[in-house]
């Protein structure tokens, strides 16, 4: 396929930014869990030191966060839910079954839920992360408070943990998606076949005259 007939999905800033977030992730759910279950404990020697692990994970979960908040502002508006949604997974079944169902934008359903599911944990787990968060914060917290944050901190992350293994799957999953978020570009079929509303603005934005071209 020639390259001029490839569509542009992730720019090279758009990228990075996912990547960073995803080493972020990376890097905070494996010193989690080290740190969460004794099973795991040995996880912590990947990070160089346990003591390491300790210092740099509520430093980097801050930063997932913040990175995080650019894509957040830059895809909200395509994850916001419509009809079609409802019966894309209402058809759950015949997507499982690789058949496209309804009349798809930039993002499908699962797509989109994975995205609220990611914020709403992020939000939970920095509010949380601030209350345990010793040196610096946590003295300035009651005990019961404390716990509590603990709690939310736990749930909040293997619910992100769970969400982002389905987020990798179905990124595998789907022939030609990881290409989207490496190199950037998708091919038409594959536009056309998973998000054909998108497929079908890019080409209507494409067919535009561009200013130059209007100039008489
Ligand atoms: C660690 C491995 C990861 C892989 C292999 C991966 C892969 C991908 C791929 C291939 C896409 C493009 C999907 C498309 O355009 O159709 C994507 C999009 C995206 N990823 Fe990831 N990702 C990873 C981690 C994460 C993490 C940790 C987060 C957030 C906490 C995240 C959040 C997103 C978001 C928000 C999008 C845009 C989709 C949307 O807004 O609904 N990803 N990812």
């Amino acid at each position: 396929m020639k390259k001029r007939d490839l569509i542009v999905r992730y720019s090279a800033p758009e990228r990075i930014n996912h990547w960073i977030v995803a080493f972020c992730f990376m890097f905070a759910a494996v010193s989690g869990l080290g740190f969460f279950f004794p099973s795991f404990n040995w996880l912590l020697n990947l990070l160089g030191t346990p003591q390491l692990a300790r210092i740099l994970h509520p430093f980097i979960g801050v930063a997932m966060f913040l990175a995080f908040m650019l894509m957040f502002f830059r895809y909200w508006k395509h994850n916001l839910v419509n009809r079609d949604d409802l019966d894309w997974a209402k058809n759950i079944h015949k997507v499982a079954m690789n058949e496209e169902v309804g009349d798809t934008g930039r993002y499908n359903f699962g797509q989109k839920c994975v995205f609220w599911a990611a914020i709403i944990s992020l939000l939970l787990l920095l509010a949380s992360g601030i209350v345990i968060w010793r040196p610096y914060f946590a003295a300035a917290f009651p005990i019961p408070l404390i716990r509590l944050a603990l709690l939310v901190h736990s749930l909040a992350a293997v619910g992100l943990i769970v969400v982002i293994m389905v987020h990798i799957y179905a990124a595998l999953w789907v022939k030609g998606t990881l290409t989207a978020m490496v190199e950037g570009w998708v091919t038409p079929l594959w536009a056309k076949q998973h998000h054909p509303r998108w497929y079908r603005a890019v080409r209507e934005q494409q067919s535009q005259p561009t200013k130059q071209e209007k100039r008489p």
